[in-house]
């Protein structure tokens, strides 16, 4: 399939390009755009084969339901109710990286939720995102822009790389400036979850109601019975196609242990990456080293870790030690990234 490629540097100058974009959804087309998470690849979420195509397009198992995007924080018209929490986080953190699962309306087709009751719809905080929605006058269901499985892309030219030949329309903007997928919060219970974490943190969620926690499967590895409740959870996620390994601990024995291990794998006829904090840049010896921000702004990292991670692809790295961030705040997201993108190989030093 014909590929049509158009980047948005200037909104108003390029507004053909979104109507273009917008009328493509409407015929039922597939079109990545960018949001402020990661780039989406979208549909008319009330489009059955319109969404179908995603699914083909990404290689998507067809049991992992998407999320419905949004551009106004009215979603009466897609849900049977909204809860008064529900409605708090919509006022407060609308357009924004929040996903919030609902009860779905009928109008919602089985495909677009993959035959679940409830959807997860958000409004992303994109202006590119935010005007083809309103342009192509419905919702769009959208999944992250890349092949299933590999780590999502921040930018247009790795959209291009994943689905160029696959999807009808690339729209391009800026990269993307929370680097990690939306949070995901289950507002069908109460108090809610959090199934996924995200660039709306817990600590920021508990302000709305200190009872919110995170889904026990989102720090531990999932066991072999494990059914998570956001059904794209269980999938190996993320993933360069080199091995990653986490090493975790007090940060000089973290450097010693890194240094070593690099020392070993090249001995071995290996071409390893480091993924380092700014702090610790200096202090490698060898290896590929990909600096991904500083300890103290986790925000950094978090924007930068997708990318990273493809950019040791580009160099053909076999092997990717990290170090560890600190889970709190956007560090739980960057983590839980990590952690899968890791198969959950983690070295931890005492
Ligand atoms: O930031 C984001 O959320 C990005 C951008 C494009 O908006 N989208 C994204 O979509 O990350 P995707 O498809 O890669 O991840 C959607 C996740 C999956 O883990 C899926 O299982 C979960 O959301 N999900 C969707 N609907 C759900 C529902 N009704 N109940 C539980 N989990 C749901
Ligand atoms: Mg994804």
């Amino acid at each position: 399939m014909d590929t049509k490629i158009a980047i948005v540097k200037n909104i108003d100058q390029d507004l053909k390009f979104i109507k273009e974009a917008a009328n493509e959804i409407r015929e039922g087309k597939t079109v990545v755009f960018p949001t402020e998470t990661v780039y989406g690849l979208g549909a008319d979420a009330l489009n059955e084969e319109a969404v179908k195509a995603i699914f083909i397009a990404k290689g998507r198992p067809q049991d992992n339901p998407l999320i419905v995007h949004v551009a106004s924080k009215d979603i009466s018209g897609l849900v049977e109710e909204v809860p008064d929490i529900a409605q708090n986080m919509i006022d407060r953190f609308w357009p924004g990286p929040l996903t919030i699962i609902l009860k779905k309306k009928d109008i919602i087709p089985n495909v677009t939720s993959a035959n679940l009751s409830s959807i997860g719809i958000r409004m992303p905080d994109n202006e590119i995102a935010l005007k083809l929605i309103e342009l192509s006058n419905t919702p769009i269901a959208g999944p992250s822009a890349n092949i299933s499985g590999r780590p999502s892309p921040t930018e247009v030219e790795r959209c291009v790389e994943d689905l160029s030949g696959k999807v009808d329309y690339i729209i391009g903007g800026e990269r993307s400036k929370v680097g990690v997928e939306s949070t995901i919060v289950d507002c069908t219970v109460n108090p809610p979850v959090i199934l996924r974490p995200g660039g709306i943190t817990l600590e920021m969620l508990r302000q709305l109601d200190d009872r919110i926690e995170l889904d026990s499967a989102i720090m531990e590895k999932p066991t072999g019975d494990f059914k998570p409740k956001a059904p794209g959870m269980k999938y190996k996620h993320y993933s360069p196609k080199a091995k990653v390994k986490i090493v975790s601990g007090d940060r000089e024995k973290t450097i010693e242990k890194i240094n070593e291990l690099v020392h070993n794998y090249i001995d071995d006829g290996k071409k390893v990456g480091i993924l380092s904090s700014d702090e610790n840049r200096n202090r490698y010896k060898a290896g590929e080293i990909i600096v991904i921000g500083s300890v103290s702004k986790l925000e950094d990292v978090a924007q930068n870790l997708f990318e990273s991670l493809r950019s040791f692809d580009d160099m053909g790295v076999d092997i990717i030690l990290s170090e560890a961030f600190e889970e709190k705040g956007v560090g739980i997201a960057v983590m839980n990234r990590l952690k899968k993108a890791a198969g959950y190989d983690i070295l931890s030093i005492c």
